[in-house]
């Protein structure tokens, strides 16, 4: 079986049901757009129909947000029309042969999980909070209330075995919760506040975050033994 390029993980959903399944349906769209990566011919149509689909999604999300009053619609809609900008230079680079392909799908899985457990969260938090009085909700959104747990600051990984790194990295590109957090729980009993960075970093869906941290370590290992 080839696994998917994106995983759909249960835990990035933010609890409007419209919302989830559109973004279920832009995991699927990720990952065909990474099963034709071959195919010069289909691959635009799949980055097109892709684009069509994003900008249908981000209407209905703002659709929503507007309806609910949502304070922070404008920002967020200035980050959906960069992506759209974006994906659309992409398709024409595309399309002319001049893009490189794993770049654009790295981008592309980094994106969404960031601004799916980032931004679109917020929305979530601010939500949750909807029903309680006016006084009260200002002031958790003075203090931020609803976005996800702050991770741990980056301890250091100087005596971290570089095969653990590179597990890890792989791992973490991947999008592989369950390896993540076992190599994470591997590591524990020596290097625990790596763990916990690890741990607070999953928690909130941000592997792109560990596989960055995580890759430059092993570039400056690599240039300190040339
Ligand atoms: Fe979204
Ligand atoms: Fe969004």
């Amino acid at each position: 079986m080839v696994s998917d390029y994106v995983y759909w993980d249960p835990g990035v959903n933010i609890g409007v049901e419209e919302i989830d399944l559109e973004h279920r349906t832009f995991v699927a769209l990720i990952n065909r757009l990474e099963s034709v990566k071959t195919d010069c011919a289909l691959a635009p149509r799949v980055l097109q129909e892709l684009i069509k689909y994003i900008a249908f999604h981000f209407q209905s999300e703002e659709n929503i947000f507007f309806e609910s009053g949502y304070p922070e619609l404008e920002a967020h809609r200035l980050l959906h029309l960069a992506l759209l900008e974006k994906l659309n230079v992409a398709l024409m680079e595309l399309r002319s042969g001049q893009i490189d392909y794993d770049e654009l799908l790295a981008f592309f899985r980094s994106w969404y999980l960031h601004h799916t457990v980032k931004e679109d969260r917020r929305f979530a938090g601010f939500l949750a909070h909807a029903a309680d009085d006016d006084a009260a909700q200002e002031q958790r959104l003075a203090d931020g209330a609803g976005l996800p747990a702050a991770a741990a600051n980056l301890p250091s990984l100087t005596r971290v075995p570089t095969a653990w790194l590179e597990n890890m990295l792989s791992a973490s590109i991947r999008l592989h919760a369950d390896e993540v957090l076992s190599l994470a729980g591997a590591l524990r009993t020596t290097h625990s506040a790596v763990a916990d960075w690890v741990g607070a970093l999953a928690a909130d869906f941000d592997y792109p975050e560990i596989a960055k941290t995580i890759r430059s370590a092993l570039d400056e290992r690599a240039a300190r033994r040339s």
